[in-house]
């Protein structure tokens, strides 16, 4: 199992879904949050932080790259590369550091920054259908993407 998609009818849905995406994820794992100018992946990102405790506002990271959380002992980086254009930048703000087992990083417009990240365990493409609904198509690119995705799987059984 390593791709399936979800219909998401409002941005309540989005953030339902970022709560059910919050329990099969781990320290280690690279998501990329895909989809186009306002599709909903900080909204994704939102209710993923939320459901993990994440009480604060949780702002798109597009104008400062990142926005670094840490929730009890937990370490998200949310990034937003939409802005991203300069390789070096990448070395001098010290990105690749943030790419370790204990932390989970999920990322915006990861496409921008071109061949410098490593591959996602997971992608969630957001789609915007002609009726303004969304619909995500989520991908495991690795093997621990595709654990991930048959954990939620079992999840939803029971
Ligand atoms: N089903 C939906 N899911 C998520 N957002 C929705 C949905 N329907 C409408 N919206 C609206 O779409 C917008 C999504 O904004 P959001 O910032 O999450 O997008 P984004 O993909 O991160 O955009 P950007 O590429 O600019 O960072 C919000 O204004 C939200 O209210
Ligand atoms: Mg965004």
């Amino acid at each position: 199992m390593h791709r399936f998609t979800r219909d998401v009818a409002d941005e309540n849905a989005m953030l339902a879904l970022g709560a059910e995406i919050s329990t099969i994820l781990h320290p280690g794992l690279i998501i990329f949050l895909s989809g186009n100018l306002g599709a909903g992946k900080t909204t994704l990102a939102r209710g993923i932080l939320r459901a993990m405790g994440y009480e604060g506002k949780v702002k798109s990271p597009t104008y400062n790259l990142i926005e670094l959380y840490k929730i009890s002992r937990l370490y998200f980086y949310h990034f937003d590369f939409y802005r991203f254009d300069d390789f070096e930048e990448w070395e001098e703000a010290g990105f690749r550091e943030y790419f370790n087992p204990e932390a989970i990083c999920a990322i915006e417009w990861a496409e921008k920054a071109g061949g410098s990240l490593p591959t996602a365990d997971l992608q969630f493409f957001i789609h915007i259908t002609e009726t303004d609904h969304r619909y995500v198509e989520i991908q495991a690119h690795t093997e621990a993407g595709r654990r991930c995705l048959e954990h939620w799987q079992t999840l939803k059984n029971h």
